[in-house]
This record gives structure tokens, sequence and C-alpha cells, in this order.
């Protein structure tokens, strides 16, 4: 098979979505909708990416991380032009095969473009587009075919009359061209936007062009007809939002996954859950997150880019970067911040906030607590109200607690200290020193009673 690359149009400035950011960073399921195009273009087979970038390139190129090559387009003069910029691109290409697509489509997925690929060749076109019959083909560039069926041309919503705007079948925006017939079709591009007079260079002018030298150019029906829905503005993109969540849903459903109610349940497409887990109401689930076996997550849950073992309850818990091994149970509003490791059997409850933290199998933080920069040993109860007092002002510093300690309710623990294994603090205690193995350590006042106090004052009016 002939070697195949890959134009990705992204230079537009998204006036439309009323952004300032270039209009490809929108997201779909919190994933960019360039990120989403570039993923199915590579697992559709091609082998090599250039992206047209233009509107707020420095932003977009930041993003793509020199991943890709990238032309950039300074004047935003449309689909067709952007496809000039890149002429040393696809002449490097020549001979051989090239998919322009547009970065605003994220719908598109690497089957229809290897469908529409395998029918390109076999049937040697000149430009293979990809098109599909939608609801409401409003905005979109039409179809237009004559009598017989055949590919006619492509015409766009502001240019069409009344019966073409009839037509449900659109331009996806994503095309097969052969390399050497685009090369050529450009300049008949520019010949059609000067006859027209049109204010920009359209792309979709090339089926004109090509069919004029006989050659074949043919419209290409995808299977799935979402492939082809793109986001000019945030109406649209609640839209593909919406498709794309059900589809992830539907994805995990299948899968075993429970979502009983999907009322305010997003899960990002990279997500990877367990058999049996359970996703209740509000939960967000993003990232590269991995979810075990038999979890419950949720109700009103956020999780990101986190490892949760099997066995986990997530309950109203936000959780991020962090690490929560099996049969642990988080929550009700508790916060694992970023460099956490959360380790079996754990068990922390309502107010709970630890960050930079590893905590040993089978310690329990039940209410109100604060573990921050601090390594916890296993079978340690933390008692209500406690903290690390993890920052003089200037600097972190760590605490450590060995295993099988008991720190009594609202005890604080100046760091840098440690707490040897199997000893107490008393409730109440601000600890600076360290505390050696199977001690108690008291670091508060004693108590002082001072009797029959209240009669010497002079008595309030509901004192007896
Ligand atoms: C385009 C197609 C239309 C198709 C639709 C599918 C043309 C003329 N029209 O319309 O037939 O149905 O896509 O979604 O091609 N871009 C550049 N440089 C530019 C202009 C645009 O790189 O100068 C990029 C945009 O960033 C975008 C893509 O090309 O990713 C499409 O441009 P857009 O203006 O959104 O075209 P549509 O009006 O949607
Ligand atoms: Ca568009």
């Amino acid at each position: 098979m002939s070697k195949k690359c890959a134009l990705i149009l992204a230079a537009g400035e998204g006036r439309r979505m009323k952004t300032s950011k270039p209009k490809v960073l929108a997201e779909v399921l919190f994933k960019p909708m360039i990120d989403w195009v570039t993923d199915a273009v590579k697992e559709g087979g091609v082998d090599e990416i250039c992206v047209v970038t233009g509107h707020c390139y420095e932003e977009l190129e930041a993003h793509l991380g020199g991943k890709y090559k990238t032309v950039v387009q300074q004047e935003l003069l449309g689909t067709g032009h952007a496809v000039m910029q890149a002429k040393e691109f696809i002449k490097a290409n020549t001979p051989g095969n090239i998919l322009i697509i547009n970065g605003d489509a994220p719908l598109i997925d690497a089957k229809t473009i290897s469908t529409a690929f395998e029918y390109h060749e076999s049937h040697k076109n000149a430009v293979t587009i990809i098109s599909a019959k939608i609801d409401n083909p409003f905005g979109y560039g039409r179809v237009v075919r004559n009598k017989d069926k055949c590919l006619k041309k492509i015409v766009e919503e502001n240019d069409a009359t009344n019966a073409e705007k009839m037509i449900n079948e659109v331009n996806s925006g994503a095309y097969w061209f052969n390399c050497s017939v685009l090369l050529e079709a450009l300049e008949g591009i520019v010949e059609m936007h000067d006859k027209k007079q049109q204010a920009e260079y359209y792309l979709t002018d090339a089926v004109e062009v090509i069919l004029e030298k006989n050659l074949n150019a043919v419209a290409y029906e995808a299977g799935n007809p979402d492939a082809v829905l793109g986001a000019n503005d945030r109406a649209q993109l609640q839209l593909l939002n919406e498709i794309a969540r059900k589809k992830v849903m539907r994805e995990h459903l299948l899968n075993g996954v429970s979502i009983p109610c999907a009322d305010g349940v997003m899960i990002s497409p990279n997500v990877k859950i367990g058999n049996e887990t359970e996703i209740l109401p509000g939960t967000i689930i993003k990232g590269d997150t991995v979810i075990g076996e038999n979890c419950v997550i949720g109700p009103n849950s956020f999780i990101e880019n986190s490892v949760v073992g099997n066995g986990v309850t997530l309950n109203n818990t936000q959780c991020y970067s962090s690490t929560v091994k099996d049969n642990t149970s988080i929550g009700p509003f508790a916060r694992v911040r970023p460099d956490c490791v959360i380790g079996e059997g754990v068990k922390a409850g309502n107010f709970v906030e630890f960050k930079n933290a590893n905590i040993g199998d089978r310690t329990s933080v039940s209410h109100l607590t604060y573990i921050g920069d601090a390594d916890f040993g296993s079978d340690i109860n933390v008692g209500c109200g406690c903290a690390t007092v993890n920052y003089n002002g200037k600097e972190k510093n760590r605490t450590k607690v060995d295993d099988h300690a008991f720190i009594g309710c609202s005890t604080y623990l100046v760091a840098p200290v440690s707490v040897g294994k199997n000893s107490y603090t008393a409730a109440g205690s601000v600890i600076t020193e360290d505390v050696p193995d199977n001690a108690l350590a008291i670091a508060r006042s004693r108590q002082t009673i001072k009797k029959d106090w209240i009669s010497k004052k002079k008595p309030y009016k509901w004192q007896k």
C-alpha cells in the first residue's frame, strides 16, 4: 500500500465560537477538537501529518508540542488558501494520496478514514469526498449530484439555491486527494475564485475543477453520519459533546459498567473503567484515569488522571493525579490533591484533604483533617480535626507517622516532625518534636479546676 499523509486545516479564527483561542482547541469531553482529529487520522493509518495553523498559531503550535509538521497561514482566506500554504508538504508526498481534513470536526473516526481510503484507492479516484446524510444540513456544504447520481459540485450554504438547500447530504470537510491532481487543482481554485468573485478560496471548488478535467471526483457516504459533524459555534459544540458523551457511556455500559442514571455524568474518551463498577449522577471522570472493578464512583465525584483500584468508593470526592488502592473508601466531601498514594482498605471520611501524601493500608482518617506533604504508615488511626502543619511561610516540610500510631483528636503535627511506631498523641496536642516508638506524647497545658470560682463573681441574671 502507498504511503499516506494528512493535512489538517486548523487556522480558522472561530468567530462564530466567540473565543480568543484557536477554535480547534475548543473541547469535546474535555479533549480539544484537534486532538480528536489527530488521533483518528493516526488510527486511520496515516503516516505523516501536517497542520495548517493561523489564528493564534503560537498557542496552537505550543499545544501540538512539535509532534507534527506545521505551516502558518498568515491571512485567513479560506480552506482552499489554507491548502495552498502546504504545497511543499503535498509535493513531498507526490506520488501518493493525501487526506485533507477539517480540524473542527472531532467525531470523524478511524474507520471512516480508512474505508474511504480503500474506496478512493481501489477506484483510482482523483478525489473522494467523505459525505453523510444528516437531519439538519444547515450551514454545511451540500453535495449536489446530477441525474445519474454522480457528483456534480459542492455548494456552500450562502451560495445554495433554495432547491440545493433542501439537499441533506453534506460535505464532511474530509477528502482523499491524489497529490498531483490536488496540486493542479489549486490553480483551478484560484481561477474559480477570480471568476466567481468569491471572498474566499474554497477547497470545495476543487470538485468542479477536477470534473472539468474528466477525472474521477466521487462523494463517499460515511457509514457513521455523526462522523461529519463540525462545530462552528458553542451550540454545535454542545451537540457534539452530547453525542460523544452518550457514545462513550454506551461503550462502558456494554462493557459491564453500571450507570443507572446518566444525569451529569461525563467520561472522557481515554478513561478505562472495570466491570461492575457503578457510576452515579453528577460524576465527571477525566484524562487518563483508570478505575478498577466493583467500585462505586459518585454521586458528584470528580476524578482526573488517577488510578483507582478495585472495590473503591469515592463518594462526593475530588481526586486529582493520584493513586487510590483496592477497597478504600473516601468521602463524602473529601479531596485528594495531586501526588497522593492512598493504600488499600483506607477509610477517609467527610471533610478530609490529602495532598502529596502517602497513606498506608487500613489507615483511618475519618473526619475534618488535612494531611499534606506526609508519609503515614499502615493501621494508623487519625482522630477528628487533625492537621499536618506543613508550611512555615517559607517552605514545605514533611511529616512522618509510623505504623499503628494513634493520632488523637485535634493534634497538630508541626513539620518536619515524626511520630514513631505504636505511639499515641494526646488530643489537642501540638507536636513539635519527634515522638519515639511506643510512646505517648502530650503537648498541651494541664487542666486546672478552680473550685467554686463562680461564687466569687457577681452572678449573671440567669445564674441561680
Ligand atoms: C467547510 C466546508 C463545507 C463543509 C464544512 C464541514 C469549505 C469552503 N466549506 O465549511 O463544505 O460542509 O466545512 O464542517 O471548505 N480553515 C483554515 N483556514 C481558513 C479557513 C478555514 O485553516 O482560511 C480551517 C478552519 O480552522 C476549520 C476548517 O478549515 O478547521 C473549516 O473551516 P470553516 O470556516 O469552519 O468551514 P465551514 O464553514 O465549516
Ligand atoms: Ca467548520
